[in-house]
């Protein structure tokens, strides 16, 4: 699969879920209104878009939501998406998690295959933790982080950058993740739904992030990419690697390889353009793949060269209608 302007898709990122069993200020209003589940594909047709999309040319494949733990036998998924890595069909299975689960899910999913895994975590203080996630219970959390690292995978901890909510805590965050072997990556707010509240407030570029981090530690940029946006540099008083993903501030769609599947089967190519193919329509109407594969390449042929995602004060609103839980990020 090879868009317009010459980049091969091979990363495909599929939300099994819009719920979540958090708030996050910057993500989701308290009261959501949720997909009914009727709307949703089935495990079994998720796995079938997945292994169509494999056949396609994608190599790795990232497990979002919501927070995709919640989703009812959800590591049933992971399981049999896990036959592609056997054969060498994909390189890589992975997620995107807030972490509640996985004291109870870390050891099944590095059995299934998955060698890394990204948690957020926005601050290290119980309490700050509490008033950014609404319904988060910390320690919770830390059991998961800790039950991933013991289970053997890899951790990224991804860190969303707030004025004034958790900056007074970022060159913690660099001495805790060095110290437990973790990759930390900081990730600018991106306007992306409804929130019920201010973002022009929340948004700090990770330009200043990054200036004043190299006041404490010496980050050098180093070419490591893991397939995503993110801009690496290694922390040398740490050894652990530091990531910056600034979809504000920089525009990183030159190099983008992946395109976005919800739970219900539509593929966005871009995550912050509205433009979406349905994928579900031809997935149900007939049993070989045929249609789906076309309305792949369909999609494909659209995908757009970049955003146009901006925040300022004139223009409030968010970029896209539709929350990241939608897409998964
Ligand atoms: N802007 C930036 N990051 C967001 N996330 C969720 N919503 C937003 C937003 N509007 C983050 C989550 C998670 C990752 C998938 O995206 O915290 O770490
Ligand atoms: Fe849930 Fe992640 Fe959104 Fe927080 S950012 S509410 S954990 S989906």
């Amino acid at each position: 699969m090879i868009d317009p302007f010459g980049r091969a898709i091979q990363y495909l990122r599929v939300s099994v879920t819009d719920r979540c069993d958090l708030r996050c200020v910057y993500c989701m209003s308290e009261d959501m209104t949720f997909l009914p589940k009727n709307e949703l594909l089935s495990l079994e047709e998720l796995d079938r878009m997945c292994s169509t999309f494999i056949e396609l040319g994608v190599k790795k494949l990232r497990i979002t939501g919501g927070e995709p733990l919640v989703r009812k036998n959800v590591l049933g998924l992971f399981e049999s998406l896990g036959r592609h890595l056997k054969t060498g069909a994909l390189n890589e299975l992975t997620l995107t998690t807030n972490g509640t689960q996985l004291a109870k899910f870390a050891e099944p999913l590095r059995a299934a295959g998955v060698e890394r895994i990204n948690i957020s975590l926005d601050s290290l203080d119980a309490t700050r933790f509490k008033t950014i996630t609404r319904w988060g219970n910390h320690a919770q959390v830390i059991d998961g982080i800790r039950a991933a690292k013991a289970a053997g995978l890899k951790v990224k901890i991804n860190t969303v950058a707030m004025r004034s909510v958790n900056e007074d805590e970022f060159d913690q965050l660099v001495d805790w993740c060095g110290a437990e072997g973790f990759d930390l990556v900081f990730i600018e707010t991106m306007p992306m739904g409804d929130i019920s509240g201010d973002r022009t407030d929340q948004y700090l570029p990770l330009s200043l992030v990054r200036a004043r981090l190299e006041s404490r530690w010496t980050l050098t940029a180093i070419p490591d990419n893991t397939g995503g946006p993110a801009r690496y540099t290694r922390c040398s008083e740490t050894g652990g690697r530091v990531g910056f993903i600034t979809p504000m501030t920089h525009n990183f769609c030159e190099s983008c390889n992946r395109v976005r599947l919800t739970c219900t089967g539509t593929l966005y190519m871009c995550l912050g353009q509205d433009d979406a193919a349905d994928l579900r329509t031809p997935l149900r109407t007939s049993e070989s793949n045929a249609a789906l594969i076309n309305a792949i390449h369909d999609a494909i042929v659209r995908k757009p060269k970049g955003h146009d995602f901006i925040i300022d004060r004139r223009q409030n609103k968010p970029a896209v209608n539709r929350h990241m839980s939608v897409t998964g990020g």
